[in-house]
């Protein structure tokens, strides 16, 4: 096995790997070699990865794959059934690839809790395509991307899609910098953004400390403001 493989992802695994927000706790759902994960953190997109798998013998290609790559101490392995082996909360997106469509939404229907605490699903199922986006649709899931990428004479299906709660649970400051921004070219989302960290603290300055009433209550918001948008840029700056 070339394990220098995982830094350079086929045109499929590099495509799926591109669906990852930036800051991103992920967990790749039957794992296999485990690529996706050593790929997201070497290049810094991902500070945790749980790589899973039902059966040993992949898991321990994962593992030799992840030791190689001395990240044994940012990718956590874990044998099991689909996302069985999660906890809610632990990661922000699942990624479920070169799996049945129908297997991929059996294993996010027996997860329910799991499911519902995501903010997003990377799904790429190799057929029952349609039938998945038809659960996807009719369970509280917004599909939000459908990705075509070729890759030698297969063109494969990448879906994107969102829990509906947390679209409606987005954070305000989304509203504010745009809901893509992560999509932009690097330079030119931190220099918008940093332009709104100065005006921010701006307005903080001018407002003052000693203040009551409305002028503490706006205070206060753009104090919430401005910690988000840094937030925003320390995403951006990784
Ligand atoms: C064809 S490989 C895909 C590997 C990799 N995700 C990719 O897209 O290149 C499918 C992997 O999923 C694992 N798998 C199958 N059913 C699973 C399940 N219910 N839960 C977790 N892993 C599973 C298999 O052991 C195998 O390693």
């Amino acid at each position: 096995m070339n394990w220098e493989l995982s830094k350079k992802l086929t045109a499929r695994l590099q495509k799926i790997a591109a669906q990852v927000t930036i800051g991103h706790r992920v967990a790749d759902i039957g794992t296999d070699h485990g690529y996706i994960p050593v790929y997201l953190l070497k290049n810094k997109i991902s500070p945790f990865v749980i790589a899973g798998d039902i059966n040993e013998r992949p898991l321990k290609c994962a593992e030799d794959n992840i030791a190689f790559n001395n990240l044994s101490h940012c990718i956590e392995t874990r044998l099991g059934n689909g996302l069985s082996i999660l906890k809610p909360k632990e990661v922000d997106t699942i990624i479920i690839a070169g799996m049945g469509g129908l297997l991929i939404s059996e294993l996010l229907n027996s997860s329910k809790e799991i499911v519902q605490n995501l903010d997003t699903l990377i799904l790429q199922p190799m057929q029952a395509q349609s039938e998945l986006r038809e659960y996807l649709v009719g369970n509280g899931f917004i599909i939000e991307k459908d990705i075509l990428v070729r890759e030698g004479r297969h063109i494969y299906e990448i879906i994107v899609a969102k829990p509906e709660e947390r679209i409606k649970a987005i954070d305000p400051i989304y509203y504010e910098v745009g809901l893509y921004i992560y999509n932009n070219p690097r330079p030119l989302a931190m220099e918008f953004i940093d332009r709104k960290i100065k005006t921010t603290r701006e307005i903080i300055r001018n407002i003052g400390e000693n203040v009551s009433g409305p002028s503490a209550e706006k205070l206060k918001e753009m104090k919430k403001k401005l910690k988000k948008l840094e937030e925003v840029y320390l995403c951006l700056q990784r």
